[in-house]
């Protein structure tokens, strides 16, 4: 069954409900105003031309001589007032054509009544003649109210019609209204339906207004931008990652085939064995880098973050260092003014300072040096890796950082281009950042900079 509650239904209805309850509530509170307006402006005016007609009558019988009993002449006062002339005992003399309930009404103050005479309701003045300060008889002046009630009716009746009219037509405009605005949106959740079907390349490309929906079209196409580009990135790295293991894999494989493929020496076999040993390390090697961003992805990595003297750290790291680099004839030096604590993870730091020396190593040629060193600024240790290597060309500058790129296979045969996307990653986990500085052929400068533990 169909749930009909309010919150259910559609915004363009809801919209109309709303507005055509808050125009009914307007409209009948404007209408009693006028209403009230309309019938007190009628019964002052009635008491008006009462007071005035009595007034009439009066003058005409001060002209007289304050003869109660003479013939008025009908015609002078208004057709719509009857009256009728008492003496001062209350007995009716002369009137006009009068009801006779109106003339048996009792007399004696001066007074304004209404009654009702066969569902009719008149308007009863009475008011004294008076001659010198005496009063010798009495005046009543009547109306029919039947007009005022004739009046109001009309206009009851017209508001009546005129109340469900105007709502008709302001909710049919309402609606309407609504549609066009909310048209837009029908047209989001329509695309919307279809990008979720797959098609990620779908843009809503609404004309730009600066309204609501305009501005929700703008920030729904721009998230499509950047999760079409994220999804293109995880691709390619899943792609690119799978194609760096099938590398070693395939040496692997070639080797063991022809170790298999017939009787060997043993120097042979001793040989392939290097070779799948190092290989297998090579994938070892990537497997791990490849689990550390996956888990960095995840967010599931556990950390250990712990208070560590950045000095003692860097020398164990540059020891392990040494022997590589005296191997490639490489000079290798580390400078600290300062003790720097800093609050880290020690694994991770490890890595992030590996990751750099490592490269200043392999890209830099006999002969080279490197210069590592650690200081302080503000509330941050800046540790700075510098060598006099190949350098970095400034095209490929913006993308060092990106998983899997490496500026020339050949040249890093080793690597796998993830070293430092971790780094970077690192850095900023740790609240930090991580800067290069280089030309190529004249060296590069990588910048580590860490909040101090203070
Ligand atoms: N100290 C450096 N000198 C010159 N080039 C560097 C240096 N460090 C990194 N690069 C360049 O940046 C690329 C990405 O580095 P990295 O992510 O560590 O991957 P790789 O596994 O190739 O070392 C490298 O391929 C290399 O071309
Ligand atoms: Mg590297």
């Amino acid at each position: 069954m169909k749930n009909l509650k309010i919150r259910n239904l559609k915004i363009r209805y809801k919209i109309t409900l709303w507005y055509a309850s808050l125009l009914l509530i307007l409209l009948v509170v404007f209408n009693i105003f006028i209403y009230m307006i309309i019938s007190g402006i009628l019964n002052q005016s009635v008491k008006g031309f009462l007071k005035s007609d009595a007034r009439q009558v009066f003058s005409i019988i001060q002209s007289e001589g304050y003869n109660v009993h003479f013939d008025i002449p009908y015609k002078i006062i208004d057709t719509n007032t009857y009256f009728v002339i008492f003496d001062v005992n209350g007995n009716a003399g002369f009137k006009s054509k009068i009801l006779p309930e109106i003339v048996n009404l009792p007399v004696g103050q001066e007074q304004l009544r209404y009654v009702s005479i066969n569902k009719v309701k008149w308007i009863v003045y009475d008011t004294p003649v008076l001659n010198n300060g005496n009063v010798i008889g009495w005046i009543r002046v009547s109306r029919s109210l039947q007009y005022i009630t004739d009046a109001l009716l009309n206009l009851k009746i017209i508001m009546f019609i005129s109340v469900p009219l105007y709502m008709f037509l302001a909710s049919l405009g309402g609606l309407f209204l609504a549609n066009r605005a909310l048209k837009p949106i029908d047209y989001i959740t329509k695309t919307a339906q279809e990008i979720s079907k797959g098609d990620l390349s779908q843009r809503l490309k609404l004309n730009k207004t600066e309204d609501e929906v305009g501005r929700l079209a703008v920030t729904f196409d721009e998230m499509l931008d950047k999760l079409e580009a994220s999804i293109k990135k995880e691709r390619q790295f899943a792609s690119d990652a799978s194609h760096e293991l099938r590398t070693p894999i395939s040496v692997i494989t070639a080797q063991a085939e022809q170790a298999l493929s017939g009787k060997r020496k043993v120097k042979e076999y001793k040989e392939a064995f290097e070779i799948v040993y190092n290989e297998s390390k090579k994938m070892n090697h990537i497997i791990s880098q490849l689990l550390m961003i996956s888990r960095s992805d995840e967010g599931t990595y556990s950390f250990n973050f712990e208070i560590l003297e950045l000095n003692m750290i860097m020398e164990d790291i540059v020891k392990e260092f040494q022997n590589i680099a005296i191997q490639k004839d490489i000079q290798i030096s580390f400078k600290s003014e300062t003790a720097v604590k800093i609050k880290a993870d020690q694994t991770l730091l490890t890595r992030l300072f590996i990751n750099l020396i490592d490269n200043a190593i392999k890209y830099t040629n006999k002969g080279g040096k490197i210069n590592i060193s650690i200081n302080k600024e503000n509330n941050y240790s800046i540790i700075i890796i510098e060598d006099t290597g190949i350098g970095i060309s400034e095209e490929d500058m913006p993308y060092i950082f990106d998983r899997l790129y490496q500026v020339d296979k050949s040249r890093s045969d080793r690597g796998t281009g993830l070293g430092l996307s971790i780094a970077k990653w690192i850095a900023d986990l740790h609240k930090g950042e991580l800067k290069v500085e280089s030309k190529l052929n004249s060296g590069s400068k990588f910048i580590v900079r860490l909040p101090l533990n203070t």
